[in-house]
């Protein structure tokens, strides 16, 4: 029975409500931070048309099986599949999920406190001082080399999401994610505008939009798939969470549709920000992670009313980051209120304590650990390609596989039409066709190919 007396959990207080918060943990720095500088990384409009296969051919059925199996058991991600089947060994789904979300957190923490520290350096000026983007890069360099700021915000981070978390999901996670969304979508319209009208942006433009075929490997799609994922929060079970929370009456497909768009579409948006920019201002797009935190403040400075702009922007970014920071810390601790009978103050408390300790190394890879290297890569970039590469398709694949062939396509689709839903012809069949066929079988090929490399 769902009723508000199962208390340690809690109910969206709305439709919109719910896609508002499914929509603030898909969008997040996945799309404004690391979207743009893998598409950099990994050749451009190639990159992107591949992205956007994997994310409407494989990324969006697997959220409707995520909601759907979310709503049908009431549980996080573990207790979903140990439900369903219980006993076996289907629920180590589930404990992938948990562990990547512990993981992902880690780091995004750390990612998340640099968004709190440029709210802060935008508010007083000290990002907007630079004539290029180079010189906005070497400041950014230098703050993320330094210890003691990097601990500071990404402490403040982490404590910003567990306040929120502590309250639980009508009044914590939902209001937060109520007003940003809409505002978010005007700021990145304006700075696109700004860009595209910066002397040289049509190079970046081409970059970006046309396609170059012999820039793509394996490697490159398994990293447009992982992206896929990241940035709809798939994989891990985050949307079992979140699914688990909402009433019988809602219309999972329609969910689905809109947070899938509107994710996709604001990751577009950014490139069309950023990569206009770096051409413009004569940046190499393989960047890295300091992309983002070197062109905009560059962009900001060369605009009228830039210092507003950019002061508004970093909030959006740090709130961004935020709503989708809480998803996943509600992913782990959901765990520990439903299938070890925590309170959720205590789970919230250790959880939030234990994943920010975890993310310290990620915090200093940038400064004093930058030459701790474990082929090729820093702590922090092997955390993300675990968890983002490997754990989110992963997971993501088990679950197509669970939902297509173990639970049932059959008891799936009643579930969806719980609530006079019509999910009829051609939709069903069509979502039933990728599911059960075309979505493993997608993920396992990536993986083949990028472990038996010919
Ligand atoms: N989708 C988030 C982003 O794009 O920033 C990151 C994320 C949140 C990944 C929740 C996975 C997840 F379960």
């Amino acid at each position: 029975m769902k009723t508000e007396s199962n208390n340690q959990r809690g109910f969206w207080g709305s439709r919109m409500g719910f896609i508002l918060a499914a929509s603030g943990s898909a969008v997040g720095l996945g799309n404004i931070w690391k979207f743009p500088y893998i598409v950099g990384q990994n050749g451009g409009g190639a990159f992107v048309l591949i992205y956007l296969v994997c994310i409407f051919v494989i990324g969006t059925p697997i959220m409707l099986a995520e909601f759907t199996l979310g709503r049908k058991t009431n549980r996080n991600p573990v207790g979903a599949f140990d439900q369903l089947k219980p006993g076996s060994s289907w629920t180590g789904i589930g404990y992938m999920g948990v562990l990547a979300g512990f993981f992902i957190l880690s780091f995004y923490g750390v990612v998340g406190g640099w968004t709190f520290a440029y709210v802060v350096k935008s508010i007083t000026g000290s990002v907007l001082a630079f004539p290029s983007p180079k010189e906005a890069g070497e400041f950014f360099g230098n703050f993320i080399g330094n210890t003691g700021e990097v601990l500071f915000y990404h402490a403040l981070f982490m404590g910003t999401c567990i306040a929120i978390v502590l309250r639980g999901i009508h009044g914590g996670i939902e209001k937060a994610c109520d007003v940003l969304m809409p505002t978010l979508v005007v700021i990145l319209f304006l700075l696109m505008l700004r860009s595209l009208t910066l002397d040289g942006a049509m190079e970046g433009l081409a970059f970006y939009l046309t396609p170059d075929f012999s820039k793509i490997n394996a490697n490159v799609i398994l990293v447009a798939l992982g992206q896929a994922f990241f940035s709809l929060s798939l994989g891990m079970g985050c949307m079992i969470t979140y699914g688990s929370y909402l009433s019988d009456k809602e219309n999972l497909t329609s969910c689905t549709v809109y947070v899938v768009i509107f994710d996709t579409l604001i990751a577009l948006l950014v490139g069309m920000v950023i990569f206009p920019a770096v051409f413009a201002m004569g940046l190499e797009p393989t960047e890295g992670p300091g992309l983002v935190f070197s062109v905009l403040p560059t962009v900001f400075a060369s605009m009228p009313m830039g210092h507003g702009v950019a002061v508004i922007f970093f909030i959006l970014l740090a709130i961004a980051a935020i709503t989708s920071g809480i998803s996943l810390l509600e992913v782990v601790v959901a765990y520990f209120i439903d299938q070890r009978g925590w309170q959720r103050k205590k789970a919230v408390l250790i959880v939030g304590s234990a994943i920010f300790a975890f993310g310290i190394p990620s915090g200093l890879s940038f400064g004093v650990m930058a030459d701790v290297k474990f082929l090729g890569m820093n702590f922090f970039d092997h955390i993300d390609n675990i968890a983002s590469n490997y754990l989110l398709p992963l997971g993501g694949m088990l679950t197509a596989v669970f939902v297509g062939w173990v639970w049932g396509t059959k008891n799936a689709h009643e579930e969806i039409e719980k609530h006079e839903n019509e999910f009829g012809f051609p939709w069903a069949q069509c979502w039933e066709f990728l599911i059960r066929y075309i979505t493993p079988v997608a993920v396992g090929i990536v993986f083949i190919a990028k472990f038996f490399p010919h």
